[in-house]
């Protein structure tokens, strides 16, 4: 017999709902009028607050989506004959409805990687193309932190990463959807993974960390900046009400809201990571590092387990993914290790 089923879903960090601080901003951000397409007090407030994260002059542009930051800041990166590396399972790759390719008309140049993470050694074996007409030349590396598989990379690894791809030539993107979980995960400043060791382009997630929407596109290469802004209207990613966006940032940044958030994310993974460890028929396939838990458990139980509460299947043979995120409580992540255990006869 299955006990009740957790309250909150573990199939993605985006199935909870935002948090009431960001909710309670959208209220106060929506008295009176503002100009639009950014030229608010929330949009500059957000703008200098960002530059105070990264303890320098950055630029911010804020997006509606996670996809549509990526698509935009991929772009700013390479020309045509150009293309993108990436791991196999990166969000840009199998999860974006091949967007990128077809806003950058261009390829990814996609690796396989079992645990999310590329390295310098993969990323050094694609450098010798450079120079031949007949292929297609490597431009820029993206990096997913925290990865599609809850890994995060050390700053050693990815500094070893960047500069494999700078010397080469190459620029370098991060999609840091969840990159507040990588922040606390690492337990060091954003700016020491991303601006400090040399990104060139930042996604920085918002909405799977409790903003009902939106995301913010940090540049950190000047040379850059001048064309995000038109690639961003292309895109479709330049939101007219700007100001909703960045106020639910403002809220989010607040006190560090966000790595409070991604805090408490990440100790939810732990707990039901640890609470099914020892569970025989239970095996953890990845390391849980950020807010995600994978794991092979036997196909029949898995079934019965999402018609009681749902949650996705894998890549890998009978794999599953659990997400946690900072609404899950920790009833629900033992309501859910309770029902491991009596799907499984533990
Ligand atoms: C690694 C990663 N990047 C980006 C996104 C953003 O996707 P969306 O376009 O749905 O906001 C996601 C969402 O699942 C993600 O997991």
């Amino acid at each position: 017999m299955l006990p009740e089923p957790p309250v909150s879903t573990f199939a993605s960090d985006n199935a909870s709902g935002a948090s009431p601080e960001v909710l309670q901003a959208l209220v106060e951000a929506n008295d009176g009028y503002s100009i639009a397409y950014g030229d608010d007090r929330y949009t500059s407030e957000l703008r200098s607050e960002i530059n105070t994260l990264f303890g320098r002059e950055v630029a911010t542009f804020l997006a509606w989506g996670g996809t549509g930051a990526n698509v935009v800041g991929l772009q700013a990166l390479i020309r045509p004959w150009q293309g993108i590396i990436c791991t196999q399972s990166s969000h840009i790759n199998v999860d974006e409805c091949g967007a990128p390719e077809r806003f950058l008309g261009s390829k990814l140049i996609d690796l396989p990687s079992p645990d999310g993470k590329l390295t310098a050694e993969l990323v050094q074996k694609q450098l010798g193309v450079l120079g031949i007409v007949h292929h297609v030349q490597p431009g820029a590396v993206s990096i997913t932190q925290a990865t599609e598989y809850g890994t995060v990379y050390s700053v050693e690894e990815l500094k070893e990463i960047i500069d494999t791809a700078h010397q080469g030539g190459l620029r370098v993107h991060m999609d840091g959807a969840r990159v507040a979980n990588a922040a606390v995960s690492l337990g060091c400043d954003v700016a020491e993974f991303t601006s400090e060791i040399g990104v060139d382009i930042l996604s920085f997630g918002g909405t799977k960390n409790g903003m009902v929407y939106g995301e913010a596109i940090v540049v950190f290469d000047p040379e850059l900046v001048g064309a995000v802004g038109y690639l961003q209207k292309q895109s479709a990613q330049l939101p007219s009400k700007m100001r909703y966006i960045a106020a639910q940032f403002l809220a989010m940044l607040k006190d560090d809201l966000w790595l409070d958030h991604a805090r408490h994310a990440n100790a939810m993974a732990q707990l039901l990571a640890e609470g099914v460890a020892d569970i025989p028929q239970v095996t953890i396939t990845q390391p849980t590092q950020a807010n995600a838990v994978f794991a092979t458990l036997p196909e029949e139980a898995t079934s019965t387990l999402q018609a009681w509460s749902p949650f996705y299947t894998w890549e890998g043979d009978n794999e599953v993914r659990w997400m946690t995120s900072f609404a899950t409580q920790v009833s629900d992540v033992e309501a859910l290790i309770e029902g491991v255990r009596a799907v499984l006869g533990n």
